[in-house]
């Protein structure tokens, strides 16, 4: 059955009303449309919905059973039944669940948080000035945005990122690095993925001197085939998923890049998350209004993508994050049981930090035939003393969320403005580990909701096998071994040793 039946008649019935009408007919919405949960507030009013479309959706909620849902996952339920995974992320950040899976996971992660802290201290007191942290998708994205974020100047590391097989970045980091004052993580989950290996390779060979390479992953035997010995190499689990993974020991360069304390922090304010989406009725529930907001935007206003616009130079990379968390875990086209889905499934996201892309896409967002509903992110406490341009940064947030609802009429054509364009604006407080925890942990647990609303497994990602199965095929014909059995591949290869 179609949960998501009855959402067109509400988009129909609201298809000659626009937002601006909306708001002018219910004032109260702007306030009763808004939620706080600690330092996170967020206001839907500026959402496409009026209360009657509100009350089918969250009808849909409750007959989804979205709180059962929460519960199951983070009790640690095979949530994943494709691979016959619990994803306990939750687990790794707090005490949110009473059950035997919950508890020992938990466990787990308190032993590997405190040998991260060992760890940390270790690398501390040695010479080590600089970190290469090499991993990438889910091993990667999560330290690098939190490291991007939270760390401070003159800290007592310098972090650097290394991801693409592109020998460009390998190179392009290490030149700038002292091998002597340096030392290298190789992070990945399964350590047999191919870009982390190659460049693991690099940095192995670059230090000249084992003793500075640590690991984390899953796979103890493969990390021991590197070259990296047990004391150097962290735990991960398969019930934590690459993409849920940065509260793992998969965030150790973000606690070398922070310290111990404030990587706590940032579990705690993720577990603080954790624990209002569980326990929150479903109208108080922040991810469930996310959640419901996703699905109304995609299934009911039929938008075929998304924008994430945080207003913080800070967050300038929490759309790469949220490409991979969102589109690894919604881009699919079957049920749970494998039958086809009879609804679209995720939008694409991308995005970008305000102000730049205001004088980069934000014309299409103003003006263009695709209407593109948009999260702003919005940080009211600056952490730095140039007050005229924080100033100017919230007023260029405020006014971009109301001229994109509100339009502006015009006898010319070229100067008018639609309006109409859909926003939910998420504000912090201020930029901590605690709220970038929360916020990070909302949008987790969002993801989660809308998986459930349209019946599809967010934690497999068979999607990009077959890809890196093709690669490893052509890998020989490049390499001048064997022939490509694709027509257009082999007539390719052949251009290719041609030019090269
Ligand atoms: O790209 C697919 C993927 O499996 C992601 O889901 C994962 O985060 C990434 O590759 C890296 O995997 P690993 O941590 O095993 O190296």
């Amino acid at each position: 059955m179609n949960v998501l039946a009855g959402l067109g008649a509400h988009a129909q019935r609201l298809a000659g009303t626009s937002l601006a009408g909306l708001i002018q007919a219910d004032p109260a919405r702007a306030r009763d449309l808004a939620l706080r949960v600690g330092p996170l507030y967020a206001n839907f009013a500026r959402q496409r919905y009026d209360r009657a479309a509100l009350d089918a959706l969250f009808a849909i909620a409750e007959r989804a059973g979205l709180a059962g849902a929460m519960r199951r996952l983070l009790d640690g339920a095979i949530v994943n039944p494709t691979e016959g995974r619990a994803a306990l992320h939750g687990a790794l950040r707090g005490d949110n669940s009473m059950a035997q899976a919950a508890c020992a996971a938990r466990a787990q992660a308190l032993a590997a948080q405190a040998r991260m802290r060992a760890l940390s201290g270790q690398l501390g007191a040695s010479d080590v000035t600089d970190i290469v942290s090499i991993g990438i998708g889910g091993s990667d994205l999560g330290p690098r945005l939190v490291v991007d974020a939270l760390a401070l100047p003159g800290a007592r590391f310098r972090l650097h990122f290394v991801s693409n097989v592109d020998g460009n970045a390998a190179q392009r980091v290490l030149a700038g690095l002292d091998p002597k004052r340096s030392a290298a993580i190789v992070i990945s989950k399964t350590f047999g993925t191919q870009e982390t290996l190659l460049n693991g390779g690099i940095a192995r060979e670059w230090l000249g001197d084992d003793s500075r390479l640590y690991a984390v992953s899953t796979n103890a035997r493969r990390v021991a085939d590197f070259g990296i010995p047990p004391e150097r190499t962290l735990p991960m689990w398969d019930w934590v998923g690459g993409r849920y993974s940065l509260w793992s020991a998969v965030g150790f360069p973000i606690a070398l890049a922070i310290g111990m304390d404030r990587f706590e922090a940032l579990l705690a304010g993720a577990a603080q998350m954790d624990a209002h989406a569980a326990s929150a009725a479903l109208r108080d529930n922040l991810a469930v209004w996310h959640a419901l907001t996703a699905v109304w935007n995609r299934n009911a206003l039929h938008a075929a993508t998304q924008a994430v616009l945080p207003y913080d130079e800070r967050l300038k990379l929490l759309p790469n994050y949220l490409q991979q968390l969102v589109m690894e875990s919604l881009g699919k086209s079957v049920h749970v049981d494998g039958s086809a889905v009879e609804h679209a499934t995720v939008p694409v996201w991308w995005g970008g930090a305000g102000t730049d892309t205001q004088h980069s896409f934000f014309q299409a967002l103003h003006q263009g035939t695709q209407v593109v509903p948009a999260d702003f992110i919005g940080v009211l406490r600056a952490d730095h003393p140039y007050r005229p341009n924080h100033e100017a940064l919230l007023a260029n947030l405020l006014a971009q969320t109301e001229a994109l609802a509100n339009g502006q009429a015009s006898d010319d054509p070229h100067r008018r403005y639609p309006g109409n364009r859909p926003s939910t604006l998420l504000l912090l407080d201020a930029l901590t580990p605690a709220s970038l925890g929360m916020l990070i942990a909302l949008y987790e647990h969002s993801v989660y909701l809308q998986s459930v609303l349209w019946g599809i497994n967010a934690f497999d990602q068979f999607g990009v096998e077959l890809g890196k199965q093709v690669a490893n095929r052509l890998l020989p014909a490049l390499q001048g071994d064997g022939e490509a059995d694709d027509a257009v591949t082999r007539e390719l290869l052949r251009e290719f040793t041609a030019r090269r």
